[in-house]
């Protein structure tokens, strides 16, 4: 990495994290029938090595999305570029992605999947941007909670750049 950063997690933060979360889930979804949903592409990363950590099976899945548009979740577009392909009615869905910022993104989609007839749906998040949320989304399982700034690595990136880096980093100048 070229630009001058500072590393805010690193790779043994992010996986006893991670590690923790998984065993959380594992228990409460122990014998269940479930789906992990992948929100590309932040997600990869994190949920390639969260659903490794479960001890039960799982479903997988991924959606590419995005939203648009002012105001609240029932005004603004959502836009999917990859939908998943499972059927999700009655069963028990995780919807997974590394950062919740404002939050319409994850809001809108809890909504359309919500309406698909899930058993359960909760979200799972490993950073969460508060200061930054303006819908309302009900985070399940958190990794962390982190101030307003932009952060890279381990799935995140900043024009499709540093995705890659096994550890999280905030970019020096950035807000
Ligand atoms: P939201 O709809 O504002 O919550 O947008 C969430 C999406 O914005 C995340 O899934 C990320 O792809 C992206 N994002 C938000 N904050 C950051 C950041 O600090 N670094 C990199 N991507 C971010
Ligand atoms: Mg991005």
């Amino acid at each position: 990495m070229d630009e001058a950063h500072r590393i805010l997690f690193n790779e043994q933060a992010i996986e006893q994290r991670v590690t923790e979360l998984a065993s959380d889930i594992s228990r409460d979804y122990a014998g269940k029938d479930v789906v992990a949903i992948c929100i590309l592409k932040g997600a990869l990363v994190f949920f390639t090595d969260l659903v490794r950590c479960f001890s039960f099976p799982v479903a997988i899945d991924f959606i590419k999305a995005s939203s648009y548009g002012s105001g609240t979740v029932s005004s603004r577009n959502l836009v999917i570029s990859k939908d998943i392909s499972t059927d999700i009615q009655g069963r028990h869905v995780l919807l997974i992605d590394t950062i919740i910022d404002t939050g319409e993104t994850m809001a809108c989609l809890y909504k359309r999947f919500s309406e698909q007839g899930p058993a359960s749906l909760a979200i799972v998040g490993l950073l969460d941007k508060k200061p930054r949320r303006t819908a309302e989304v009900p985070i399940r399982y958190k990794g962390f909670e982190i101030p307003d700034l932009f952060v890279v690595g381990y799935g995140m990136d900043i024009g499709e750049q540093y995705r890659n880096l096994p550890y999280i980093a905030v970019l020096d100048g950035d807000r």
